[in-house]
């Protein structure tokens, strides 16, 4: 039986929770203090709130090796960043090199493309745990190939993919990676690993709060921007400018958001990125070793001790999915999320789909205390089943 009667929140795949104090100590300070409108007005306020976009700016440029921060781009989520992406970088007759382990936020704007523009998809084939092989990647390319897409750690499986070695392989296309489950966690390097687009959300691994994300965008390469609007600049023209970031940011910015954002990735750099990992990575291997003796578990993605995110996929044989997340939230007090994650491509891949996994995902603020907590839960699903 769990020990504890306090809530337990494996959810972190979805958005990291609780955030470190000292975001909502800084978005609190935000609020009361300054009014929050950048880059339209010469006063003090709303030079303080420009202030407050390009230090989270130089933040994030920093945090993913990209030596301009004019690159850096702020949307309200990691899916308008790769919209842009793939919208904006696509035209009719090109090719994708994609994997089978990606989110909608990348499949559905792909598939709504193969109608709409005529592009061909070329989807790497998986292994049962949900890596891709990026030898795959070679045989496939031609002067068509314009992105090869790929998703860094999967939301379903904790699989991750060897960005280095596809950068290496990625002839004259351009590499889009979706970080929405890596950036905080895993070594991101747009310089070293010859990424071009990057995309990211601020909820999860970074711990800023939801409503924030962006892409960070390799210079010489241009998308035409999604939404057009006042931008504060150039504005006695009615074209939409094409300065950076400028160009894809119209409309007054999230700067409330933008500065929680900055507050979780000073956190992470006080903290220590390897720090987080190791955390994650030791509580995954617990879970993963507790979940091997419990009967009629079946867990997907790779084993413990290999390198994986910290989302872990399970199915218990005589129970639903989604009848064991009820009773864990509401017998136990233990939040996870059951289905498809959003995931559909990835639960075919690895053989789950309709019917999709109950996913546990630890994060850098659970205790071991409570992975056995949680063991102790299934387990005695498990016994009534
Ligand atoms: N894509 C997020 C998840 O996996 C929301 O839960």
């Amino acid at each position: 039986m769990p020990q504890s009667s306090a809530l337990i929140y494996l959810d972190n795949a979805a958005t990291s929770f609780p955030k470190p104090p000292e975001v909502a100590e800084a978005m609190h300070r935000l609020i009361r203090e300054i009014s929050l409108s950048p880059g339209r007005s010469a006063h003090r306020f709303s030079l303080a709130a420009s202030r407050v976009i390009f230090e989270a700016r130089e933040l994030v440029a920093d945090f993913f090796g990209c030596p301009d921060s004019s690159r850096v781009v702020f949307t309200s989520n990691v899916t308008e960043a790769l919209n842009v992406g793939i919208f904006g970088l696509l035209a009719p007759g090109d090719q994708v090199i994609t994997t089978g382990m990606e989110h909608n936020s990348v499949m559905r704007p792909l598939r709504h493309l193969e109608k709409t523009r005529g592009i061909h998809l070329e989807i790497l084939p998986t292994s049962p745990s949900g890596a891709i092989d990026p030898d795959d990647i070679p045989k496939r390319l031609n002067k068509k190939t314009r992105l090869i897409i790929i998703n860094h750690v999967s939301n379903v499986t904790g699989s991750v993919a060897d960005l280095g070695a596809i950068g290496k392989r990625k002839g004259g296309a351009l590499l889009m990676v979706d970080a929405a489950q890596s950036a905080g966690v895993f070594p991101l390097d747009m310089e070293g690993m010859a990424i071009d687009f990057l995309a990211f959300t601020g909820h999860k691994g970074l711990f800023g709060p939801t409503g924030t994300g962006g892409f960070l965008l390799r210079e010489g390469i241009m998308a035409p921007p999604l939404k057009m609007g006042g931008t504060g600049s150039n504005s006695e023209q009615e074209a939409q400018p094409q300065l950076m970031p400028d160009c894809y940011e119209s409309g007054t910015p999230n700067t409330l958001g933008i500065g929680g954002l900055a507050a979780g990735l000073e956190f992470i750099r006080a903290t220590g990125r390897e720090t987080i990992r190791r955390h994650e990575e030791h509580l995954t291997c617990m879970l993963l070793d507790g979940l091997s003796r419990i009967e009629g578990i079946t867990v997907y993605g790779p084993p413990a001790g290999a390198e994986r995110g910290s989302a872990v996929s399970l199915t218990m044989a005589g129970r639903s999915v989604d009848d064991l997340a009820h009773l864990l939230d509401r017998r136990y007090g233990i939040m996870a999320r059951a289905g498809l994650h959003c995931a559909p491509a990835a639960h075919r891949s690895i053989a789950t789909f309709p019917h999709g996994t109950l996913r546990l995902s630890p994060g850098f603020f659970n205790s071991e205390a409570e992975i056995q907590d949680v063991l102790a839960a299934l387990e005695q699903i498990r016994c009534e089943s």
